[in-house]
């Protein structure tokens, strides 16, 4: 039985890989902040040591993307968990010998729009292939593009990505965007964008009154249940290390997702009007695309799919 540690283990993300690893062939150490504070350097040293498991997923997350942009105490927090302890943590794992995963975010780009592809043959000048005629790019950052953040919190992120690779040696950085399933089970666990939405749709129902909503930040959400299998298969094949971008399938804006999300549950009748961000001010400026393409590995489904089984899960639909 090899030996699994789960990071972060109470999160939407973390509880989701505790179930796929809990079957077959693992024993899973589920840990949270009562467990271990991974802020604590030595005394994260010092447990897993004694623990000494052969994979450690690391689904700790300091997730407030705008307190962190507004306040210099929080953007330190924000870079001790996002940015130093993935650090050290693939140092332990490379002490042991373990494999380590870490999570990363989209948000590690957006200051600068991604290339668009030439197709195959194009020798630059447009009159060589008819003004690219029936070519329609694939557009996307890939895993190899240069992360260029626009917020602090997307720094973080990206030391977190810089310190992994610094320090570790078998370690797969895991980008994802627009997490969504079951809500933690902390007490300040927050619930996805759909689960908001949907308490906000049946209120519109009721009252009649349109919502608004940002018809930008194009990206993919991502099941929290499909990134669980879909690590579990990236280690169980032996991928090459490195970094992998894991998304569901279809690329939304949040006025895309509400539609969708109020078409499945039933809640059609919600006038929803889109908006530009401008209308919708945050502390944090947000990209206004971050669609990350998956060079690597077979796509997930869509996430229209993915979303469908979660409010049947949740026993929204049948
Ligand atoms: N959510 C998204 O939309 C999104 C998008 C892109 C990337 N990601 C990445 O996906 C990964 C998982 O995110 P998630 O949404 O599943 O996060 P989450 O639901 O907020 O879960 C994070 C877990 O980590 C725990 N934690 C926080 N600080 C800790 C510390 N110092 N020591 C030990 N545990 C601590 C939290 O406990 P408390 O609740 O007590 O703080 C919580 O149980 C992260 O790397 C995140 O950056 C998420």
């Amino acid at each position: 039985m090899k030996k699994v540690l789960i990071l972060g283990a109470k999160g939407m993300l973390g509880q989701e890989l505790v179930n796929v690893f809990s079957k077959n062939n693992y024993e899973v150490a589920a840990w949270d902040r009562e467990e271990l504070d991974i802020i604590n350097e030595a005394k994260t040293k010092e447990k897993i040591i004694l623990l000494k498991p052969e994979v450690i997923l690391n689904a700790v997350a300091y997730n407030a993307v705008d307190k962190c942009e507004e306040n210099d105490a929080e953007f330190e927090l924000a870079k001790k968990i996002n940015g130093k302890a993935p650090g050290y943590l693939a140092k332990i794992a490379k002490e042991i010998g373990a494999i380590f995963v870490h999570y990363s975010s989209d948000y590690v780009f957006g200051a600068q729009m991604p290339n668009i592809p030439e197709p195959a043959g194009c020798t630059g000048s447009c009159g060589s292939c008819g003004l690219h005629a029936g070519f329609e790019p694939e557009i996307g950052y890939t895993e190899d593009d240069k992360p260029a953040p626009v917020n602090k919190y997307g720094e973080s992120k990206l030391l977190g990505e810089m310190e992994v690779k610094k320090y570790g040696e078998k370690f797969y950085i895991i980008r994802l965007s627009k997490l969504f399933g079951k809500p933690g089970t902390t007490e300040g666990a927050k619930r996805s964008f759909f689960d908001m939405m949907l308490e906000v749709g049946k209120k519109a129902l009721k009252s009649g009154e349109p919502i608004k909503a940002v018809d930008e930040e194009t990206s993919c959400f991502t099941y929290a249940p499909d990134l669980a299998k879909k690590t579990r298969e990236i280690i169980e094949s032996k991928k090459e290390f490195g970094i992998y971008h894991i998304t569901n399938g279809e690329s939304c804006t949040w006025f895309d997702a509400v539609e969708e999300l109020y078409m499945q549950a039933g809640l059609e009748k919600v006038k929803v009007e889109p908006i530009s961000g401008d209308e919708f001010p945050r502390p944090a400026k947000r990209p206004y695309f971050s669609v990350l393409l998956n060079k690597k590995l077979n796509p997930l489904r869509s996430y229209k799919d993915a979303l469908s089984e979660y409010l049947i899960e949740s026993g929204i639909i049948k």
